[in-house]
């Protein structure tokens, strides 16, 4: 096993690194030299077939159902199709309204989560023509699915799934602006910027793992926190779920995650003196929303933990401590932002002493129901 981690003290910390690579290798070969078009030949859905589905549902479980609430917001934005966003456990056992112009798609890195598959059944035995994002070469998943796309994040082995989650938000994200593509609902000149900017992700992502030594620093006063508050809006609120998963699951600190602007509804009654709020501020049409309460929580005495874009000069005034993340398109920002939350989690735990790879009472795999 010491020689698998090689060199690492932990599977999370290496899986957090190598998540360049693994973006770098799940996005090769999927852009055109034009940069103009997503090649995705797996997916054999086509422009016709696209053109007739009416309705996307994206089902899945922990993470994966995390990647899934991005791809609601970057489907509907490029492709214009309803896309509902359900984890499976719920989904299957709800009748769900599915037919011949239904996509499910499924989304597990294992390929063997025992709802997620039964998910997928439902939706072919219901007529939808059911894809699937998933890790593992001739998983039952891969096997099932019309079409399939692989991430290739290679295994990940720490139960706190890090670059699987990554790597979907990228097979997402291409498939998102293939099916633009094919439904003619995306100009060139956009399809050009987001498969640009995609293309410098990897690199982006290897300037945050390098940049660990900020996550640690914040990670320090996590000693003292018994609760912890991640807030967003738009894509960032989905990131902050995501957040708040990993904290929870490996440092067994109790974190939640709130729509920024429905704190007012409740969670603010929690806010009191020195309490951490990571706030989640990428998204350019929000900014100003989010910012207006994160300054709420800041009179409540919360302590402010910003995770904004390079450059972002208003946020220092109010943050107690500042993470930046470098600057790409605004559907992208997930993919990055999530990098210090990751690293944020796997320190806490550290400093807690908890046995990161294996959290007790989680698997790696739920193949049971
Ligand atoms: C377990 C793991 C999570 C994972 C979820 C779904 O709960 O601990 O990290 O996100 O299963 O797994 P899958 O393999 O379907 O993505």
């Amino acid at each position: 096993v010491a020689a698998e981690k090689g060199g690492y003290d932990h599977f999370m910390l290496k899986e957090i690194d190598e998540q360049p690579k693994a973006l770098r290798d799940t996005l090769r070969g999927r852009i055109d030299e034009s940069q103009r078009k997503v090649r995705l030949d797996e997916v054999k859905l086509t422009a016709k077939e696209l053109q007739d589905i009416q309705k996307i549902h994206i089902v899945a479980c922990g993470t994966a159902y995390h990647a899934g609430l991005v791809g609601k917001y970057a489907i509907e934005k490029l492709v214009r199709i309803p896309v509902e966003v359900e984890v499976a456990s719920e989904f299957r056992y709800r009748d769900p309204i599915i037919n011949d112009k239904t996509l499910v798609l499924v989304i597990s890195q294992s390929g063997e989560t025992a709802d997620t598959l039964a998910a997928l059944r439902l939706g072919k035995s219901s007529g939808a023509r059911v894809a699937a994002i998933t890790n593992v070469v001739g998983s039952s998943v891969a096997r099932e699915a019309n079409d399939v796309i692989y991430t290739w994040a290679g295994p990940e082995i720490a139960v706190a799934s890090t670059k699987a989650y990554t790597t979907q938000l990228l097979a997402i994200y291409l498939l998102a602006v293939f099916m633009a593509e094919k439904r003619n609902t995306i100009s060139v000149q956009d399809r050009v910027e987001i498969l640009q900017a995609l293309q410098m992700i990897p690199e982006q992502a290897a300037q945050l793992v390098a940049a660990k030594d900020r996550a640690k620093e914040v990670a320090k006063g996590v000693v003292d926190w018994n609760s912890a508050f991640f807030i967003g809006r738009g894509m960032d609120y989905t990131v902050a779920l995501e957040g708040a998963l990993k904290l929870k699951e490996i440092s067994y600190i109790h974190a939640e995650a709130y729509a920024a602007g429905e704190l007012k509804h409740g969670t603010i009654a929690l806010i009191e003196d020195g309490i951490p709020v990571i706030s989640l501020l990428t998204q350019p049409d929000v900014y100003e929303k989010t910012m207006s309460n994160v300054i709420e929580v800041k009179a409540r005495d919360a302590k402010i933990i910003a995770v904004v874009n390079e450059g972002d000069m208003k946020a220092a005034d109010v943050a107690d401590e500042m993470i930046t993340i470098p600057k790409t398109h605004p559907l992208l920002t997930p993919i990055l932002s999530v990098i210090p939350l990751q690293l944020l989690a796997y320190y806490a735990s550290i400093l807690r002493g908890n046995d990161v790879d294996k959290p007790r009472n989680l698997a790696k795999s739920v193949t049971v129901e």
